[in-house]
């Protein structure tokens, strides 16, 4: 049974076959507003009414000005980004007190135009990186109005405590500022997600040990939390007045940071949604997901995979909570690509290094968008370490759409070369996919024995029972009959290579001969585009 989880971020499915038809009040607004969609577990970003794919980059933390933007969109270009993922800083736009100053809003709106380019806005605000450090000025010279939290042995912490109901209601004031701008600047959705705060949680200390937080970590659990869905992931029961400690044991200072972390930011999401209700969402600093680590050593508070339920049940705003992958090793990185890609939860990596392509293709195929962080840092722009993914985005930006509608169709199977394992087979219904990785070669030539990472990757997009494209590198793609055609003898019927332009496959040549006769189309550095249709004997 096809089922769909409708929450106040999420439309169902059939209201997108509905607004496709043209059968609904949204159809008829010019450029509806971005949404996600999700069915079955897998999720569409619509924009402009149609599943949108992020191929995003992220500027550096200190590149929202005037001055520092035309670097931003030279990488952007060359790039072949669709996205730009960009912060606007609340010391900036809100330099005195109760002063707005949208100006440069403005300009990254006529800039990301003119370049046909769509913004992610990164609200740097209470938090960025744990810290305060993106408060404005007459905020931080008030420290007992704006306070920091406190640590266990009772010295200050240079994190902005979630208790602070007046840094609060401040935030949620100039983030519903901004809202509020975005909707009369922005009626055509250049914006296309809004990012609130970054990184939030504290690094030094598990939560606030201050008088006040203490009061409120010795009160009863929320209801609200005792009676979400929450309870049963984390594995705790708890009735009505039980405190945090009876309820939560040795996870309740982490478990108490994270609730009140999460609910601060609803309540300035919530505010900011009221006036103009574009997806928002969290980003991540990660913890390691293999090891079940002290919260002590990594950022307490934030939607680390352990507390992912309790942020569900807290900030219903937010639409996503999207990890940052920084942490090193396929393990790790594929389990944290699992734990955030839920039925509740697209996924959204808003921030990597620049050397992880090796993971653009399962992100694509479990998620709605992709960005590495920094692309316009001068060391990065000199040795042109965005050169690998440009080549990538060249190829798919032209046929993103397409991608993020057969993603949502449940079209799309991919696969990366792991460490000491060449070979994968990919379950495509009436044909596997063999997937052999490494250095390949054609007849006539000899294969490249230069040592080289594990860094194959392939995409497949099931388009019918026997037709496929399938996207690669360092991989060799082939195939075998299943079910009652298995042990069949087989053959291509044509593997076309081409690429996509105006949403339609742009025919280049036919590949044969030693070009696939020696198991199957090989694809080496250079990311390419294949049609193959298969026939059995
Ligand atoms: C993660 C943060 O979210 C970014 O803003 C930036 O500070 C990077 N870390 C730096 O590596």
């Amino acid at each position: 049974m096809k089922h769909q989880m409708l929450t106040k971020c999420t439309t169902a499915a059939l209201a997108f076959a509905a607004l496709l038809s043209g059968s609904t009040l949204w159809a008829q607004t010019e450029t509806p507003l971005p949404q996600l969609v999700e069915q079955d577990g897998r999720h569409a970003l619509l924009v402009d009414g149609k599943p949108y794919l992020v191929l995003g980059g992220q500027s550096s933390n200190s590149s929202t000005w005037p001055k520092m933007l035309p670097g931003v969109w030279q990488v952007v270009e060359e790039m072949h980004a669709n996205t730009l993922e960009i912060p606007v800083y609340w010391e900036q736009i809100e330099a005195e007190p109760g002063k707005y100053d949208f100006s440069i809003v403005q300009l990254l709106l006529d800039q990301a135009r003119e370049r046909d380019v769509r913004l992610i806005l990164l609200w740097f605000a209470t938090w960025k990186n744990g810290s305060n450090h993106y408060m404005p000025e007459w905020m931080k010279l008030q420290p007992k109005k704006y306070p920091n939290i406190t640590g266990k042995d009772g010295k200050p912490v240079d994190s902005p405590s979630p208790h602070a109901t007046a840094t609060m209601e401040a935030d949620a004031k100039a983030f519903t500022e901004l809202m509020k701008y975005l909707k009369e600047a922005d009626p055509q959705h250049t914006v296309i997600m809004v990012q609130v705060e970054n990184e939030p949680g504290s690094w030094g200390s598990v939560r606030d040990y201050s008088k006040e937080a203490q009061r409120l970590f010795n009160q009863p659990v929320s209801d609200a939390l005792l009676r979400s869905a929450a309870m049963k992931e984390l594995g705790a029961t708890g009735k009505s007045g039980d405190t945090w400690t009876e309820v939560f044991g040795e996870n309740a200072d982490e478990y108490f940071h994270a609730w009140s972390v999460a609910s601060y930011i609803e309540y300035v999401a919530a505010a900011g949604k009221a006036v103009n209700p574009l997806p928002l969402y969290v980003n991540v600093a990660l913890r390691d997901p293999l090891t079940n680590p002290a919260p002590t050593s990594y950022e307490s508070g934030g939607p680390t995979d352990n507390v992912i339920p309790i942020w569900k049940a807290a900030a219903p705003s937010i639409c996503l909570l999207a990890p940052d992958i920084y942490l090193q090793g396929d393990e790790r990185v594929l389990k944290v690509i699992e734990l955030y890609a839920r039925q509740d939860n697209a996924l959204l990596v808003p921030e990597t290094s620049s050397d992880r392509v090796k993971y653009l293709y399962e992100i694509i195929g479990k998620g709605i968008g992709y960005a590495p962080f920094g692309i316009d840092a001068p060391d990065k722009v000199a040795a042109r370490q965005h050169a690998p993914l440009a080549a990538e985005y060249k190829l798919l930006a032209p046929m993103a759409r397409q991608l993020a509608q057969w993603n949502f169709e449940g079209r799309i199977f991919t696969a990366v070369e792991l460490e000491n394992k060449s070979e994968q087979t990919i379950d495509l219904g009436k044909w596997e996919a063999v997937l052999q990785f490494g250095p390949g070669h054609t007849m006539g030539q000899s294969p490249d024995q230069k040592p080289r990472p594990a860094d194959g990757k392939a995409m497949i997009v099931r388009l019918g029972d026997n037709e496929f494209l399938a996207i690669g590198t360092h991989c060799r793609f082939t195939f075998r009959p299943t079910g009652k055609d298995a042990g069949k003898a087989w053959q291509y019927l044509k593997v076309e290579e081409g690429y996509y332009e105006n949403d339609e496959f742009q025919f280049v040549r036919v590949l044969n001969g030693d070009q696939t006769d020696w198991d199957g189309p090989y694809i080496g550095d250079e990311p390419t585009l294949l049609h193959i249709t298969l026939t059995t004997r």
